[in-house]
């Protein structure tokens, strides 16, 4: 009704103040206020166990809990608030599936060739367990080859495990395409949301995914957070991992009987301060508008690019038009090292990019680059900031 504002957002971001401009957003965003503050909420309010005790406090942590499963459930579009489990981060909820399912020598996992490492390594270790991880080649410029998924696919394949948004490079996969795909061949598919959900509206019904995995400290949450979707039915055949409390209904001295979803996978005492944080952080996200956000960075994003990408001097990785690369800007000054671009940056404006392989090592080697500098916009960065970078990253390219 009131329209975006990127200065009123501002304020809600406390570190802003100081004489910093932060496109570090890929890999960790800031936290609004209310995000901290929801958090010291819980530790002055109700600084309790959740799960187990009956007494006030400790329904309170129950309540609030439920309520940011809640929140999360709404974020990302699930059907039921069991198929949200809390874990510590994208990577976890990832090894939570590659541990859980059932695996048989010869079974096969088909990746992209730019996934980050966090859904990459997981299923290479399957390896020991005689599963094939199969890399299904993109496009020249970064973008997604439906063909070479079909023809990676094959009787033994059992899961396609994508990223959504590349951290590398901002492109966007289309997910509901590729589900169609390996749906029709029977394949499950994992997608890892950690650079979508914080940027982009997502409804893991619409897109039929099995899995989605995301971190809450990339969108506005607190570190440490994060959460594994999946559907109610794969949940539930899905073994345990780490067990412990929480995680059974009942023991004995031979056995236990499992909980049911979703503190099936919730072991031990919880990140309580964290999960409500977290819970926040998606209330924040829904009040200020995914459409809204993804604007904001698809113009900064537009602007830095025609800004310099006819310099000859910077050699962008991913597609040259910016509404294909979300919020993302990588590139390299040619004959500088990524890190020597970062800290130069750093110490002339205290302007916070991301250098080197950005846990894409795979990508990187197979294309025989060291690294590369990344710019990742959003929702509280503005025009002026992008035209400091801009002014900076030119008198970096005077340099060689
Ligand atoms: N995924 C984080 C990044 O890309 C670590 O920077």
């Amino acid at each position: 009704m009131f329209g975006f504002n990127v200065e009123k957002v501002r304020k809600d971001f406390p570190v802003l103040s100081q004489r910093l401009v932060y496109f570090d957003n890929a890999c960790m965003s800031l936290k609004p206020k209310q995000v901290v503050e929801k958090m010291n909420e819980y530790y002055e309010k109700y600084p309790a166990c959740g799960g187990r005790s009956g007494h006030r406090l400790s329904r309170e942590v129950d309540y609030q809990v439920e309520l940011a499963r809640r929140e999360v459930q709404k974020l990302i579009g699930a059907g039921s608030q069991e198929e949200i489990i809390f874990v510590r981060n994208a990577t976890e909820g990832i090894n939570l599936v590659a541990h859980g399912l059932d695996w048989e020598k010869g079974d096969e996992v088909i990746v992209t060739d730019k996934e980050h490492n966090s859904n990459l390594i997981p299923w290479l270790k399957l390896k020991e367990e005689g599963v094939v991880v199969r890399v299904c080649k993109g496009n020249e410029d970064g973008t997604f080859n439906l063909k070479n998924l079909r023809d990676c696919l094959s009787k033994k394949t059992k899961l396609v495990a994508v990223v959504h948004v590349s951290n590398l490079d901002g492109v966007e996969n289309p997910i509901a395409d590729i589900v169609k795909t390996a749906h029709a061949n029977g394949v499950w598919v994992l997608v890892d949301g950690a650079q979508s959900v914080p940027h982009k509206e997502v409804d893991v019904r619409k897109l039929d995914v099995d899995f989605f995995a995301f971190s809450g400290h990339k969108a506005l949450g607190p570190t440490g957070t994060g959460v594994l979707y999946g559907k109610k039915d794969l949940l539930n055949k899905m073994c345990q991992f780490i067990v412990g409390g929480q995680t059974v209904l009942d023991s004995t001295y031979e056995g236990y009987d499992e909980e049911l979803l979703p503190k099936k996978f919730e072991a031990g005492l919880q990140d309580y301060a964290g999960i409500i944080g977290l819970g926040e952080a998606c209330r924040y996200l829904k009040r200020i508008g995914l459409k809204e956000i993804e604007k904001q960075e698809e113009k900064l994003n537009k602007l830095a690019t025609s800004l310099l990408s006819g310099n000859e001097k910077i050699e962008l990785i991913g597609p040259r038009e910016a509404e294909k690369r979300s919020g993302v800007f990588t590139f390299n000054v040619k004959g500088m090292r990524s890190h020597d671009v970062a800290k130069m940056l750093d110490a002339s404006k205290g302007i916070a990019v991301r250098s080197g392989a950005f846990c894409v090592h795979s990508w990187f080697n197979a294309h025989k680059i060291d690294g590369a500098v990344r710019a990742s916009f959003y929702l509280y960065n503005t025009e002026d900031e992008v035209r400091v970078f801009v002014k900076e990253v030119e008198k970096i390219c005077e340099l060689v």
